[in-house]
């Protein structure tokens, strides 16, 4: 008997799919088809597959060709199936001719042409992509439009900037189509807005674009203070509009992990949550009253680290800020925050260096995140005994926004209000933190 074995998403199964099924299968006598998992398709930056594990694999059931269906959950995965399964031949179709000659070492390699004309790429499209305009022509906006690139079905057509010479300098240097200085000529060509200007004009940006139902990914800290933010939130919930706060690391495999490792109970009770972000800058707005300082800059990801490991149910608030001028704004700060039943510190720098570390530590263990941990890679969950470790490793790719443009577009396809990735009361929770943080520092310096 020659046994045969693909590997596929499978998303929104088609007629090319079918196609290569029929052929895979008349290559032998028993065909296994092997569906991806979302973590495998993440991790190989396949990022907005339209249907679950589930749905995909019934797909394939429902084809009627596959004798056996296993499911691809790890890079490498397949020498082991081929020795496991007794495989005679590998199939896949002309898009990776080459790509799989090492199997060749275990059963011959078979490619078959691909179907033309059609994809599941194409499919998820069908609806048209989303036509993304970017306001803002920092660093930020730029490494966003590099990012969207890895998306699909999304598109940047333009960039709005104060400065039509900047927002022009921009278009060209990143080939959009438009670059406009009037925000509202921006919203009547796009379908969401990603805004990167500068903090305090965040609001008044996401409230003119949820007005006219453009959705919003907003650059953190969203606004300043928790009632902008709330009121933002009522307002697109009201006119049924995504808005979202681009805090990239809550969307990213490594960090959702390490949140639901430290939830799940091995390291006991959470009771403290350590956190520091610092990134020295030496000019620029980062430096100027009233918006700028590290807190407003950065502090957002500590937070981000606490809400998620503690909650948003914080008691009090106490901040520590170094001013080394008066009227300048604070260069270092630490920001204590009381919970009923526990206690997390958020540390944020633009004129100290620190490690950036985080450590969550429990009744039983704590969960150690090297630095950059908002770029979660790699954990480890430590013990009294130092047998029980236990480390975890995942991919962050890129600069890691493109995770945060795959689930803002996932929402707006999908009529996604919120995200269990961040929720809107996590969102307003940091904002709430960030704003007292910011109202009633203890100076030192
Ligand atoms: N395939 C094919 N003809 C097509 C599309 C896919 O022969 N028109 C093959 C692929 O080469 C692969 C298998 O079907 O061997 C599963 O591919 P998958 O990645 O699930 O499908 P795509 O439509 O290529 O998906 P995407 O657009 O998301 O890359």
């Amino acid at each position: 008997m020659t046994r045969v074995i693909t590997y596929g998403t499978f998303d929104l199964f088609h007629e090319g799919h079918r196609r290569l099924l029929e052929r895979a299968k008349a290559l032998g006598d028993y065909l296994i088809v092997a569906v991806t998992t979302e973590n495998f398709d993440d991790a190989r930056g396949k990022l907005n597959v339209a249907q679950s594990l589930m749905e995909r694999i019934q797909n394939v059931r429902d084809s009627g060709l596959a004798d056996e269906i296993i499911v691809e959950e790890y890079e490498g995965q397949k020498v082991n199936d081929i020795q496991r399964h007794r495989v005679d031949i590998f199939a896949i179709g002309s898009d990776w001719v080459g790509k799989f000659d090492y199997l060749n070492d275990y059963c011959k390699v078979v490619y078959l042409e691909r179907t033309k004309g059609v994809s599941s790429t194409e499919l998820r499209n069908a609806g048209g992509v989303l036509k993304v305009g970017v306001v803002g022509s920092g660093r930020i906006a730029a490494r966003f439009v590099a990012e969207a690139r890895f998306v699909s079905g999304v598109s940047i057509e333009a960039v709005c900037s104060r400065s039509l010479e900047s927002a022009q300098r921009f278009a060209a240097k990143l080939e959009l189509e438009t670059a406009v200085a009037d925000f509202d000529e921006l919203l009547q060509s796009v379908q969401a807005i990603y805004i990167a200007s500068p903090h305090g004009t965040h609001y008044d940006y996401a409230k003119r674009a949820i007005k006219v139902g453009v959705h919003v990914l907003c650059e953190k800290p969203m606004t300043l203070t928790k009632a902008q933010t709330v009121e933002l939130f009522e307002l697109a919930r009201e006119r049924k509009v995504v808005l979202l706060e681009a805090v990239k690391t809550a969307f990213s495999p490594g960090f959702q992990r390490m949140v639901a490792v430290a939830r799940m109970g091995f390291i006991g009770r959470i009771r403290s949550v350590d956190a520091t972000f610092t990134k020295l800058v030496d000019s620029g707005r980062e430096l100027q009253a009233p918006d700028g300082g590290s807190i407003s800059e950065l502090a957002t990801y500590p937070l981000l680290a606490a809400v998620k490991l503690i909650g948003t149910d914080f008691t009090d608030v106490h901040t520590l800020s170094l001013r080394p001028s008066a009227g300048g704004v604070e260069l270092f700060s630490r920001i204590d925050i009381k919970y009923p039943h526990a206690i997390a510190s958020a540390r944020s720098g633009i004129g100290v260096k620190a490690e950036g570390d985080l450590v969550v530590a429990g009744e039983h263990g704590y969960i150690y995140v090297p630095a950059p941990w908002w770029k979660t890679e790699y954990f480890e969950m430590r013990f009294e005994d130092s047998q029980d470790n236990k480390r975890y490793y995942y991919k962050f790719d890129g600069d890691g926004l493109r995770y945060e443009l795959a689930e803002f577009a996932y929402m707006i396809r999908n009529g996604v209000l919120e995200s269990f990735k961040l929720r809107q009361e996590e969102s307003i929770a940091m904002a709430d933190i960030l704003e007292r943080a910011r109202a009633n520092p203890e100076y030192f310096g």
